[in-house]
């Protein structure tokens, strides 16, 4: 995407084709800066510290993983327990262990280690390619859905809420959640998005705000606990969630208060929906509140908050120093409370036989699971 007027992506290989490049997520919005990566230590840290985060950017930054384990192992031991140590870097989004595995997968077939570099470079390459291309289908699926309410409300603005930062900087280009809200402001649509700040990290008001100021789209930051009182009062038009990991009868994983977003939605109808790539879906659960690993972050993250000081970013302490805190990551949303998946190859409703429906070929997987 552009960021003033400069082509960005949040990862790429860089010209040497051993080095990752990295936006640092941590630092925005108040600074852009580049990371390389270029050591397993270096790929697991930026993935547990959120230098790079969001279920798609976190399986694309695995899968060049595997290519930097290759790099740097002396035997396949060596490599295979270094790629295990990257797929347990953080243990929620789905597409990290899937991108990882798919990898290695691909680069066990070659013999030769020139072959085998050759093939994480492919494979990694492609797995990039292919979060952006379906992250631009889910736009323009979900965008017609935005068109439709646009049309309903006589062109009047349209306002969605999200949570969360589910923008191109987590998925490599579009995003999930934001795709369709960029496709339908390029139509012309006229919107307006209300942007969860998203404690305790802010993904909202640190990313998602800086992503959509810079593509010149309305948004206004607002505390986490505003969207239900925003809903009863009929400023909501609909909700767009991204998701972590998603089972194959529709539960959705997606970061902490999503779910409380979708209670408020339903008892005020209004249409909550999850956009995601087929990479996010786990075809092996079923029952997402019993099966899928919610990851415990550090309850630093809940006691300090960063922001830009008159002396640079810095970090303030909020409760006493004594308090303990919790620092549950994400949460599950049952499949009944959500109106429906924006997919790459369509909308469908939260319900297996509506998922299988738009993906045949994982019928064999979700019914072995
Ligand atoms: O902890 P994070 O910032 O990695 O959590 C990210 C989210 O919860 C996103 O909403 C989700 O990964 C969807 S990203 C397209």
């Amino acid at each position: 995407m552009n960021v003033d007027g400069q082509p960005m992506r949040p990862i790429w290989l860089d010209a040497d084709g051993t080095t990752i490049k990295v936006i640092d997520q941590r630092r925005l919005p108040h600074s852009l800066e580049i990371l390389s990566i270029s050591t397993v230590d270096q790929v697991v840290d930026a993935i547990r510290e959120m230098v790079v985060r969001g279920a798609p950017l976190i399986g694309a930054t695995g899968a060049y993983g595997v290519l930097v384990a290759l790099l740097n192992s002396r035997n396949d031991a060596d490599f295979l327990d270094m790629c295990r140590r990257v797929k347990d870097a953080r243990p929620t989004a789905v597409n990290l262990a899937w991108a990882v595995e798919r990898t290695v997968a691909v680069v066990m077939r070659g013999a030769a280690r020139a072959d085998r570099v050759a093939l994480a470079r492919q494979e990694a390459t492609a797995i990039a390619e292919e979060e952006a291309d379906r992250c631009r289908r889910i736009g323009e699926h979900g965008a017609a859905l935005v068109e439709n309410l646009s049309q309903a409300k006589g062109g009047r603005t349209v306002h969605i809420l999200t949570h969360c930062n589910a923008g191109w900087l987590a998925c490599v280009e579009w995003g999930t959640a934001t795709a369709p809200i960029y496709v339908a402001h390029e139509k012309g649509v006229d919107l307006h998005v209300w942007v969860d700040e998203t404690r305790p990290l802010n993904q909202g008001a640190r990313l998602t705000a800086w992503e959509l100021g810079k593509a010149g789209i309305r948004h206004t930051v607002i505390a986490d606990n505003a969207g239900g009182h925003l809903m009863q009062h009929g400023l909501v038009d609909m909700v767009i969630v991204g998701t972590d990991r998603t089972t194959c009868t529709g539960d959705v994983a997606n970061k902490i208060g999503t779910y409380l977003k979708a209670l408020a939605a339903r008892d005020n109808g209004v249409p909550f929906y999850v956009a995601l790539p087929s990479s996010t879906f786990d075809w092996q659960l079923r029952d997402g509140i019993a099966q899928i690993p919610i990851e415990d972050r550090s309850a630093d993250e809940v006691r300090y908050v960063q922001g830009l000081t008159p002396h640079g970013v810095g970090q303030v302490l909020v409760p006493p120093e004594a308090s303990p805190a919790a620092n549950p990551a994400f949460d599950v949303t049952p499949a009944r409370l959500v109106t429906g998946f924006i997919t790459e190859r369509g909308v469908c409703a939260a319900n297996e036989a509506a998922i299988l429906a738009l993906f045949p070929e994982k019928k064999q997987e979700s019914s072995v699971a």
